[in-house]
């Protein structure tokens, strides 16, 4: 039997409200008969069709689409068996860019003038009376800050940090929530508004007011009534607020302070202003992935030091705690949060800068519960003071983190490998916080551009981040200067360049504009993302090229080579104690980055069709590629050797035979002579297994990944993290920091992905799973047997449905049991065996003994 097992519209089964007028469908399908595939489908949206053979991204083209309308969508396939399946699912459109019929409001007594904190939240409230049969109710709501509507006092809909973080200037969601079920004939809604990206404290340097001077606020409630009557309720002078509510203080770095004492029915209110908005962006209906609350953690020890209750709750992660207390009216709880403790068993707060990561909570009298609205820490411990702990009732953590759907999993007979895995999830799930993050404690929490540029295969075989990633890139694309050059941190919001260079390329930060999309691609097939920035790409190559080539000639016009302190070189390698030492790398990382990023914007070119272009790029890419041997000295070695510099041209293929073959050879005895510890920064982690493996060091790759001496993934593993550090020596032996002054600013923290980039390596090399054809229409399964591993497992939702490989060493060969989604083609080989190719079904493959 043939079923569609998944209809999406812009990514989502269910609650899509677009403003895309051209949405895209796509569809998974299942079936009992191997070898399956579609014959034919077609699509009806609003009386348009499209007959096609395609599942994956359809774009309406049919007539304009009304606002506020929901729409059926019809599917009908017929697979090469013959066999058919029909499927439906509706989704509504947005606004369509009708004007709002409401004013943005604020509280036009609060002045807020004081630096490095966040404002106070503002509270808004509108009673209103509903007097006939109610079909439906809609609220239409975004603002300046982060906002939660409460109607009837029932917090609307689950989003945090609504409406998300955006370059705020230039786009800004707005969310849709249906209430109709929270109405009653006599109705009071309050909406807080803390100051979130927009005008609480961001960055390090604690700026505020970024992107207005105070919070505004601008809803619509749409209340379409039985008898078809409809009526808008929208945010004006009549609606009132306060900034004497129960949140008494909201910061995503500093925590919150709410005050029970005080309920919102008997705030008292003054009322609301009109606010002059100063930014004027394009207000869309959320296309990214908002923040949703996940797992719930419990305590696994609770202990008692010098009056402090502390809670370990296992997992480092990020998100919030909620806890239920019996309490005394005017009792005041505190409680802070920190990753890792002192020796004495005390949270060490250290890494965490200026970030109080503090709760301050004032009890009612009797038992209450609480969880905070407008902040989210990383942690793994919590203190709690000023309560005994008898009269805590429940206590649990929360993971706070962008709707996404997980889709990779790998799974081994080695146990501290599946540590690592789950690190790199965890890291993972912490940073995507709305937008990619750099951390989830400290006082950054930023866009951080690198940092996603280089985990960027990892997340997209981890989770569907197909709306998450095209919402950043979208800013990106936004704030790339007028000079091509990226910002390293996106939204800008308040940091973006070093203050010295404002108008540069950036190395490896600024290829997030290529790489990103390039990964989004191959995982999930969907070529609009590359047709959408590839003129961003080209415009930032062409920044690189002009970069490199400023003040030098010949081939040594690809050598990229300004000023070190402004790139960010080999960022954190391990092998060299200096900041300014990872950055005095950047010749050789610049260089190579510059060879890459051409070669896949030629790729991207000949893709959608541009044979000019991608030949003009194509030869950026062989200079660059030719420059780089200028490096070598005349035996092959670079003059400078670091594990990175051969890393780079030897996975990016930019050295001639002959050149390649010394550098990995001396790559293999750098890697040896090292112990096996790695030695790379950002730029080579992702690679450098790739590079041994690939080269017929195949065990040389294992040594190194199940090396648990420091540095390396398994040392973290053995010290029992259960996230990625930001430093491979981030604990000593004796589980303390060891980082002295490194030109860092104690830059140290224990929840950072980028170096978590190996697990591509795990699901590529290890699992063997690799897509041949973007999305996974056709793909690779050739496991890297080795490491003393017996068993690996791993499983990838891919757009066009599930795929699992699962293959085990047993006495007499290898066993591979192996799934293939309708639509799809895996092509299947073990070393020297011949390539098999299979259709959709499930299998079991043996390879006999001698392999
Ligand atoms: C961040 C990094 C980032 C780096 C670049 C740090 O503070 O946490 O992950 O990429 O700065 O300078």
């Amino acid at each position: 039997m043939l079923q569609i097992t998944k209809f999406t519209c812009e990514n989502l089964e269910k609650n899509c409200v677009t403003d895309k007028k051209h949405p895209a469908f796509s569809y998974q399908l299942a079936s009992d008969l191997e070898g399956t595939f579609v014959e034919q489908a077609k699509l009806t949206v609003n009386g348009w069709t499209l007959e096609t053979r395609d599942q994956i991204a359809l774009e309406y083209q049919g007539s304009s689409l009304q606002p506020f309308t929901e729409y059926e969508a019809e599917l009908m396939v017929v697979d090469n068996h013959g066999q058919t399946a029909t499927a439906r699912m509706t989704f509504e459109t947005g606004r369509l860019a009708r004007p709002w019929q409401a004013d943005w409001i604020t509280d036009g007594s609060y002045r807020f003038v004081e630096k490095r904190i966040s404002p106070k939240p503002m509270t808004f409230h509108k009673a209103f009376s509903i007097k006939k049969p109610v079909r439906s109710a809609k609220i239409y709501a975004t603002a300046l800050g982060i906002y939660t509507i409460f109607v009837n006092e029932q917090r609307a809909g689950q989003d945090y940090f609504a409406p998300g973080f955006t370059s705020y200037k230039t786009n800004l969601q707005y969310q849709v929530y249906d209430v109709t079920h929270q109405l009653s004939d006599e109705n009071h809604i309050h909406v807080t508004v803390a100051g979130g990206w927009a005008v609480g404290s961001f960055i390090y340097t604690r700026k505020n007011r970024i992107t207005a001077d105070r919070q505004a606020l601008l809803m619509e409630l749409h209340v379409t009534y039985e008898d078809g009557e409809q009526e808008v309720i929208v945010s004006d002078e009549s609606w009132s607020v306060t900034t004497e509510g129960p949140w008494e203080m909201a910061d995503f770095y500093d925590g919150e302070s709410y005050n029970a004492t005080k309920e919102l029915h008997s705030l008292s209110f003054h009322a609301a202003s009109k606010e002059t908005v100063s930014i004027h962006p394009c207000i869309s209906s959320t296309y990214g992935s908002l923040v949703k609350a996940h797992e719930v953690f419990y305590p696994q020890t609770i202990r008692q030091e010098a009056g402090e209750i502390i809670y370990d709750f296992g997992q480092n992660f990020a998100g919030l705690v909620q806890l239920t207390v019996r309490g005394k009216k005017g009792q005041q709880i505190t409680i802070r949060h920190a990753e890792i403790l002192h020796p004495d068993g005390r949270l060490n707060t250290t890494f965490l800068r200026t970030a109080k990561a503090t709760l301050t909570y004032t009890c009612r009298e009797g038992l209450q519960t609480y969880r905070p609205e407008f902040t989210y820490m990383g942690f793994r411990y919590i203190s709690v003071s000023g309560i005994e702990v008898e009269d805590i009732e429940t206590i649990s953590a929360i993971a706070l983190y962008s709707d996404i759907e997980e889709t990779g999993s790998f799974e081994s007979s080695n146990s501290q490998l599946n540590q690592l895995q789950s690190n790199i999830v965890w890291s993972s799930k912490s940073n995507f916080v709305d937008i990619p993050t750099d951390c989830p404690q400290r006082d950054e929490r930023m866009g951080w551009t690198g940092d996603i540029a280089v985990f960027a295969p990892t997340a997209t075989y981890l989770f569907d981040m197909s709306r998450f990633l095209d919402k950043w890139l979208t800013d990106v694309k936004n704030e790339q200067l007028p000079t091509g050059g990226i910002p390293n941190t996106v939204p800008v919001q308040g940091f973006g360049f070093p203050v010295t260079m404002p108008t540069m390329a950036i190395d490896f930060w600024g290829d997030a504009c290529i790489l990103v999309p390039w990964a989004q691609y191959q995982a999930r097939g969907d070529k609009r993302i590359l047709a959408r920035y590839y003129p961003m790409m080209k415009k930032y190559v062409d920044a690189c090229k002009f970069w490199a080539g400023l003040g030098s000639f010949g081939l040594h016009r690809y050598i990229w080579h300004t000023h070190h302190s402004l790139h960010f070189g080999d960022w954190v390698a391990p092998d060299v104690p200096q900041m300014s030492q990872w950055q005095k790398r950047s010749k050789y990382t610049a260089t190579a980055s510059l060879k890459n990023t051409s070669q896949l914007v030629a790729e991207i070119a000949r893709l959608l069709g541009f044979e000019k272009d991608a030949k003009y790029y194509q030869q950026i890419s062989q200079k660059t590629a030719q420059a780089y041997e200028e490096l070598l000295t005349t035996n092959g070695r670079l003059k400078e050797e670091f594990q990175t510099g051969y890393v780079l041209p030897i996975y990016y293929d930019l050295l001639s035979e002959s050149a390649k073959k010394i550098a990995v050879e001396r790559l293999v005895s750098m890697v040896k002579e090292n112990g096996y510890k790695i030695g790379t920064g950002f730029p080579g982690t992702p690679y450098i297994l790739f590079a041994l493996a690939d080269n017929g060091y195949e065990e040389i790759a294992y040594k190194m990944l199940l090396n648990d001496t420091c540095p390396s993934w398994l040392y973290e593993v053995k010290m029992g993290a259960t996230t990625i550090w930001e430093r491979w020596d981030g604990l000593d032996e004796n589980g303390q920091c060891p980082i002295g002054d490194d030109g860092t600013d104690q830059m140290i923290s224990y929840n950072h992905y980028a170096s978590g980039a190996v697990g591509d390596f795990l699901y590529r090399r290890i699992a063997g799973l690799e897509p041949l054809e973007a999305g996974y229409r056709r793909f690779k399964v050739a496991p890297l047997i080795g490491g003393g591993l017996t068993e690996v497992k791993a499983r990838y939702a891919s757009a066009y449905g599930e795929i699992a490989v699962h293959w085990m060493v047993e006495d007499n060969g290898i066993r591979l049991l192996l799934q293939v989604p309708v639509g799809t083609q895996a092509e299947v080989s073990l070393n020297s065996y011949e390539r098999q190719v299979y259709g959709s079904g499930k299998y079991e493959i043996r390879w006999e003994k001698s392999v």
